[in-house]
């Protein structure tokens, strides 16, 4: 029997990409349906930074957010006022970027009367497997971001559990600093390395095999053991060999802790999501643990809802709207550190 139909209108900007997405469902419904999303790309300001530059990214959140929204509702055919919630992107991000979108969220729940919902990033990024799949549940995710990299086991649409998380850099932090540390000029750089190392040697470079505790990951270590490797060669680097073993060093890593984390938790579904689930080395190994059977299935959001996006904030908001979580008028965003080690 059909439900209540709602419309929510979702908006990230936690980092540099800014997001609008108009979701419509069924409250009688698990998932909604993704009617129409814009984004506004900033890698031509930060690439002459070799990363993102929080106030730069903040400013141009600032110019392009509005038109993002107008674009959706002309996309979707719809009026401000025919939008039931608004959604925002509160934690965890770079808080100047974070206060654009949720401002502009809580301004428009005010204007028109309307719930306010505040959606956690890493968890958007979990349910964008549903844009276009449906896992059963549950199943282990790798959130593999720029700026985030943790394992979780999904439980359900609103229950997940951290298992672990990298103690220092992001996995598309080492594959953005990694770039630039040979020499890659385009932001990000984890596209550059994947491309130079298809025709690389993977085992022409060695690097030294990480150690963590349990399921936690570590990823500088890598970096620092390409920043030294670079220096010896002095000019004389061959860069898709290098590209190659550093990227299959990254890899390797992961690859442990997400055997480790099946094994332990009983799994035999895994979701990757995050920019870095576009890598084609990952994609190549997860079809090696099909083949070898410690996986049955494997789960990525389509290529344009790896990265950062409304559309999954949506799907998340959607969650938070049929059991009624909204959020305050005067709620904060927050930016939310890493553990110690
Ligand atoms: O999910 P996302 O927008 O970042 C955060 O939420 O923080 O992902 C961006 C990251 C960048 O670090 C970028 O280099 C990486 O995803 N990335 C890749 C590839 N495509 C994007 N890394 C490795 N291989 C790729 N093909
Ligand atoms: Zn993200």
């Amino acid at each position: 029997m059909p439900g209540q139909i709602v419309n929510i209108l979702a908006i990230e900007s936690s980092c540099d990409d800014t997001s609008v997405a108009l979701v419509r469902g069924d409250l009688a419904q698990d998932l909604p349906e993704l009617v129409a999303w814009s984004i506004q790309s900033q890698n031509d300001v930060h690439e002459k930074f070799g990363g993102v530059v929080p106030e730069l990214a903040s400013r141009a959140h600032l110019l392009n957010i509005l038109p993002c929204l107008r674009k959706v509702l002309t996309e979707a055919r719809m009026k401000i006022e025919d939008v039931d919630a608004f959604a925002a992107t509160s934690e965890p991000g770079l808080v100047p970027c974070l206060l654009i979108g949720h401002t502009t969220g809580k301004t428009l729940s005010l204007i028109h009367e309307k719930p306010l919902i505040s959606c956690h990033h890493i968890h958007s990024h979990l349910l964008s497997v549903f844009l276009n799949q449906k896992p059963s549940f549950p199943f282990l995710a790798a959130v593999i971001s720029g700026g985030h990299s943790s394992l979780y086991r999904v439980e359900s649409f609103d229950e997940f559990k951290e298992l672990g998380v990298t103690l220092d850099d992001a996995m598309g932090e080492a594959f953005d600093k990694g770039a630039k540390i040979m020499g890659f000029k385009k932001f990000p750089g984890g596209p550059e390395i994947d491309r130079a190392a298809q025709s690389g040697d993977p085992n022409s470079y060695r690097f030294g095999k990480v150690k963590t505790d349990g399921l936690n990951m570590s990823f500088s270590g890598l970096k620092s053991e390409l920043q030294r490797t670079v220096k010896r060669e002095e000019g004389a680097v061959r860069i898709n060999d290098l590209a190659a073993s550093y990227q299959s060093a990254l890899t390797r890593h992961l690859f442990e802790k997400i055997e480790k984390a099946l094994s332990q938790e009983g799994l035999k579904k895994l979701a990757i999501v995050g920019g870095v689930a576009r890598n084609s080395e990952i994609r190549k190994k997860l079809e090696d643990l099909k083949t070898c059977g410690a996986l049955e299935e494997w789960f990525a959001p389509a290529m344009d809802f790896c990265t950062d996006n409304a559309a999954m904030v949506g799907v998340l908001a959607f969650r938070h709207y049929k059991s009624k979580n909204f959020a305050a008028l005067d709620s904060d965003v927050r930016s939310t550190s890493r553990p110690k080690r």
